[in-house]
Formats: C-alpha cells, structure tokens, sequence
C-alpha cells in the first residue's frame, strides 16, 4: 500500500485548487527489496530498514503506516511519541484494546490522527452520501453495504499474514476488510445496536512457502445482520467482508433503501449510479457518472474514475482536514469510528461463538 500512496503523492500537481503541498521524502521497510522500488521517485531522500531513523527525520511531517496489523500499536504509539502526525491504515491495532490505546494516545498527543478508507471518495458514494444527507430517501427501510473479493478462492494460494490470526487478528477478514463497509454508515450516524453474525472459515488450511499445509485460522467471510438506529427506528442493515465471494475481485458496494426514494452503488460498475424514485412504476434510474469528485482535478468530467483517484481523493480529504480547509466535504475515518469498528468485530465475534444475538 505504500506504493500505492506513493503513486497518490506523485501526481499531487493534478489536484486543482489545493493550497497544500505533499510529497514523499522518507520510506522504511524492512525488505530491501520494497525500499528499492521507491528509487524511482527523486523526491525520497532517506530509505532505511529502521522505522525509528525515519520517525527521527524532521523534514517528515505526517506518517502513513502500513504495516501487518499485529504491529499497528507498536508503530502508531512510536509515531505519535516521535511528535509526527499520523494516517494509519485499517483496522487500527489488531483488536479494540490496541484500538483503543492508539486512539487514547492520540487525544493524548494532540497529533492528527485518521484512519485510511478510500472507497466513501468514489464520486458515485459522494452522491449516496448526498442523498441521505440531504433526506431525499425518506424513510430509510434498510441497508446493504459490503465488501467482496475472491482473492482466497484457490485452496492452493499460499498463506500469509492475513490469513493467520497471529498478526491477522481475531477478527479476520473484519479487521481486514470491515472498516471499508463502516466508514459510510458510521458517518451517516447509523450505529448498529444488536448484531447477529455468520462469520466462516471456509478454507481453514493453506501450504506455507515450502507448500507444506498449515492452519489457516482467520475467518474468510463474516456476514453482520445488524439492527441500526436510523432517525431514532431500528432499521436492518446487512454489513458483508468476504475473501471468497466468487465472481468478485475488488467489489465495495452500498445500497439504500427509503419510502420516497433509493440509492446504490456498487466499484462493480464503477461510473454507474442506480436511483429509484417513487412513481407509479418500479423503475431504477441508471445515472453515468464522470470524474465528479470532492476536490477538484485537472481530469475532466466526463472521464472515468477509478481506485488509484480514490486514493488521491483520500490523501486530499486527510491533508486539508488536517489543514482546516475540508469544508463540509467528507473526512478520513476518525479515531473513534475505528474504536466502534473494532466493537462491532468483538460483538460479532461472541454472537458467532455463542450463536447468540449480541447488543451493543
Ligand atoms: N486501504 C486499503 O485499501 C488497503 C489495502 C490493503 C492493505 N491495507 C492495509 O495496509 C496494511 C499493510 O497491508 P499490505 O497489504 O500493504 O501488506 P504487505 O505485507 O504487502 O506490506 C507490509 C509491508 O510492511 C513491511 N514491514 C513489516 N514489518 C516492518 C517493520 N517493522 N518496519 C518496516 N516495515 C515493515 C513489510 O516488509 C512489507 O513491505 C495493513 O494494515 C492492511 O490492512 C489497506
């Protein structure tokens, strides 16, 4: 991921109207050979194996941190004590302790600190957001959101970290993929209260490097059928993070539903905007969305829009939040929300251990 941000920071220059300059000038990693990769771009001016030579850095103003979610607590903490401001990739520490401590020593440290989540900046989610936030839908009457891949599929892909609760974490492919899902509904104020989970494990062992098979102990899917307090009703909303969603590579979605109208999107059809309004027929209308986007770019737009403009977007919406000039546009997941994220994991956790509903 961190080239992928490399690649956001290296066309800064397409933003339009931005006040803000970033660039990239320290990277560490512990691989010679990803340090290497970072020789191509000529603003990076330290390389080290040793994140603590990059923390020591005082041309370094903000950290982005991608690292396996085992070390998150160690690294964001170590981040914050160095005086750097902080964007931390998700689940934000390995369980909700660790959350919470990273999230404490944030308040504690006066640092900025936020979460990355780069799909909400999609221009097709913007005008989901939109419409709720501008109460076009009515009655809401239920939510859908998820996040699904097929990346596990193969019973022969070797494992890796994020398949091993060890530096995983608990909560498997939740911690993995769970904060995408919540990033729109818990801004939207749509917390859920009780939460009755399916999570499994579907393929529950992999070869290792030497094609030797070993336990592979994270859950591959987890499906969360929530109640949600929307405008003070309890409303069901389905939060679904899969690794073995067949037919699906990269695909987050959002459906709303309400009595006057609804919404969805899907990265699926990524310029496609469904809406349906009450009429006397039932009929979506299927709106063809451009580079419409929260900070402006030199793309026009009529042009297509796609995951790495996300990542721009998000890095836009982190630096100006930073800067106080993000206005009424949408901001990175903060370090509560993650808080709730990893609370809604735990609950999910003990509901598919017990087979229970569980309130939270
Ligand atoms: N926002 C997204 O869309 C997205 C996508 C994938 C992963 N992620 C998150 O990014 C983080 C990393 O995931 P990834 O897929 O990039 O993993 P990865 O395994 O591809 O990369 C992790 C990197 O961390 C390096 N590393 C490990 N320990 C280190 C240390 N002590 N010091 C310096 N470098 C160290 C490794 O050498 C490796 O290059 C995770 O938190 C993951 O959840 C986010």
């Amino acid at each position: 991921m961190g080239k992928e941000v490399a690649s956001a920071l290296g066309r800064w220059f397409a933003l339009e109207d931005m006040p803000i300059q970033a660039e990239l000038v320290a990277v560490a990693d512990l691989n010679p050979a990803a340090l290497q990769w970072f020789d191509r771009i000529p603003t990076v001016t330290q390389k080290t194996a040793d994140y603590h030579a990059l923390l020591a850095n005082r041309d370094v103003d903000v950290v982005y941190v991608a690292v396996p979610h085992d070390l998150h607590e160690k690294v964001y903490m170590d981040t914050l004590a160095a005086g750097k401001d902080l964007f931390a990739e998700k689940p934000f520490g390995i369980d909700l302790k660790a959350a919470v401590n990273i999230a404490l020593s944030a308040r504690t440290s006066g640092r900025f600190v936020r979460c990355s989540s780069e799909f909400p900046f999609y221009p097709g989610v913007q005008r989901v957001i939109q419409a709720v936030q501008q109460r076009d839908l009515g009655k809401i009457i239920e939510v859908r959101a998820g996040f699904w891949h097929a990346s596990d599929l193969d019973p022969q892909k070797p494992i890796n970290w994020k398949r091993q609760k060890a530096k995983c974490g608990e909560a498997g492919v939740m911690n993995d993929l769970g904060m995408h899902v919540l990033h729109v509904p818990l801004r939207m104020g749509w917390k859920p209260v009780r939460i009755h989970a399916q999570l499994q494990n579907i393929i529950a062992e992999r070869p290792d490097a030497a094609g030797v098979m070993v336990p592979c102990d994270t859950d591959d899917n987890a499906i969360l059928n929530c109640d949600a307090l929307i405008d003070g009703r309890e409303v069901p909303m389905r939060l679904e993070t899969k690794r073995i969603a067949p037919g699906e590579t990269n695909t987050w979605f959002i459906e709303v539903y309400g009595t006057n109208s609804s919404i969805k999107f899907s990265t699926k059809e990524p310029k496609t905007l469904w809406v349906f309004r009450r009429d006397k027929e039932q009929m979506w209308q299927r709106i063809d969305l451009g580079h419409q986007t929260a900070f402006k770019v030199v793309t026009g737009p009529i042009f297509e829009f796609g995951f790495p403009d996300s990542f721009l977007q998000m890095w836009a919406a982190y630096l100006s939040e930073r800067g106080g000039i993000l206005g009424d546009r949408l901001g990175c997941v903060t370090t509560d929300e993650a808080v709730v994220s990893h609370r809604i994991f735990e609950a999910a956790l003990e509901s598919a251990r017990n087979k229970t509903v569980v309130e939270i």
